[in-house]
């Protein structure tokens, strides 16, 4: 064992990080928000993806203290955060809410850890690189110790937007997203399961509440989410736009570069577990065939291409890898536009598989340490 390697072995342990000392090299992991939706999924893909770590610390809410997780056939259980929490690791995983974020990130980069956060805490900051993997890692290059993942409607389209921009330069996207309500976290599932069950539980065949009344909200949603849809995602940022739209706006120019592309999005969400769908139409700085943006989505990484009468669901897709697209065809309405039809799991590319493979270039390109 080399001098550096010993100092290493000796901080992970004087930091109680369980170190796996066959693995000195690789980072020692934190995953704070591990008990949540995009947190058990993150340790799946770590999993699968073999990424490989000398040590993990996992971090929860007060309620999830001493918490087992399982993981890798070694049982770990679950920390609350505090100002020692980030000795020794070298990578946070961050997927929890917006201001526990903005409160610990910080924490965890002064103590030399590279965050990669999952919240929308810090898409926008200038000089905090906003990173779909596929699209622009070059951005992850001089980090300074936090680096955004992309909101999980964003994340879906770039895969497929991003190269179409770059061999046709899109001018204007027109948005729908039809949003599951994994993407507000597991408190937004069992708020789904139980109203279903109530209102099935209901004696009208037609569930309507014109007629019968009796269907209230829950606490998550501001209108009943199961047998409808809601045309809002997330606040109202001003008086017609919810923060949704916004940020789908601004992470999708800020990720391309590109502040000069027309996007207007309704973001809408609907009673669907796993999986967030996009209905857009694009168009471009010339005229484009269906066949010309097939040729570029056949070898875009990341894409599963399906043609003619297939296309992909929610369903499907849930705990799939790709974001796929389907139903590409013509806008009859404008000369050279395209429609197009894309879903994704939320949670997967969305946001943990995305994470992991954000991690994966920096220790691939030696950039795992902040600038
Ligand atoms: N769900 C998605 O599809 C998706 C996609 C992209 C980005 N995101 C973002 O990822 C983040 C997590 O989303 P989620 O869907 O996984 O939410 P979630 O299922 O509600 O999980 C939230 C996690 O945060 C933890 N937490 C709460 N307070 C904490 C504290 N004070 N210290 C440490 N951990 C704390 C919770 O722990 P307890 O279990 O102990 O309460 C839980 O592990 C959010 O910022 C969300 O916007 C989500």
């Amino acid at each position: 064992m080399t001098g550096s390697e010993g100092d290493e072995l000796a901080l992970a342990r004087a930091s109680g990080v369980l170190t796996d000392p066959e693995s000195l090299g690789s980072p020692v992991v934190a995953v704070v928000g591990a008990t949540g939706l995009v947190g058990q999924e993150m340790l799946r893909v770590l999993d699968e993806r073999d990424f490989p770590m000398a040590g993990l610390k996992l971090f929860a809410s007060e309620r999830s203290r001493g918490r087992p997780i399982e993981f890798r056939g070694k049982t770990y259980e679950v920390d609350v955060l505090s100002e020692e929490s980030f000795r020794g690791i070298d990578l946070v995983l961050m997927e929890v809410e917006s201001p526990i974020s903005r409160e610990w990130a910080p924490v965890a980069a002064e103590a030399g850890a590279t965050v990669i956060d999952n919240s929308s805490a810090w898409r926008m900051e200038e000089g905090i690189p906003l990173v779909v993997a596929e699209v622009n890692p070059e951005d992850l290059q001089g980090h300074r110790g936090i680096i955004a993942n992309p909101n999980c409607t964003t994340m879906t389209l770039m895969p497929v937007l991003a190269p179409l921009h770059r061999e046709f330069g899109v001018r204007r996207a027109v948005i729908t997203s039809l949003q599951s309500v994994s993407g507000t976290g597991q408190a937004a599932l069992r708020e789904l399961e139980k109203q279903a069950l109530r209102f099935l539980d209901r004696p009208s065949g037609l569930r309507r509440a014109g007629v019968d009344g009796g269907y209230e909200a829950g606490e998550i949603y501001p209108k009943p989410i199961a047998f409808n849809v809601i045309p809002q995602c997330d606040d109202f940022a001003d008086e017609v736009r919810t923060k949704e739209e916004v940020k789908l706006v601004a992470e999708t120019h800020k990720i391309l570069n590109d502040d000069s592309i027309g996007v207007i999005a309704t973001c809408v969400r609907v009673p669907v577990e796993v999986g967030h769908s996009l209905s857009v139409v694009v168009e471009f700085n010339r005229p484009v065939h269906v066949e010309e943006a097939l040729d570029v989505l056949a070898d875009s990484p990341g894409v599963d291409l399906f043609v003619g009468s297939e296309y992909p669901t929610p369903l499907d897709v849930a705990g799939t890898d790709d974001v796929c697209v389907g139903r590409i065809r013509p806008d009859t309405s404008s000369e050279g536009g395209l429609a197009i039809w894309v879903c994704g799991d939320n949670l997967r590319k969305g946001a943990a598989l995305n994470c992991v493979q954000i991690a994966e270039v920096l220790l691939d390109q030696g950039w795992l340490k902040p600038s």
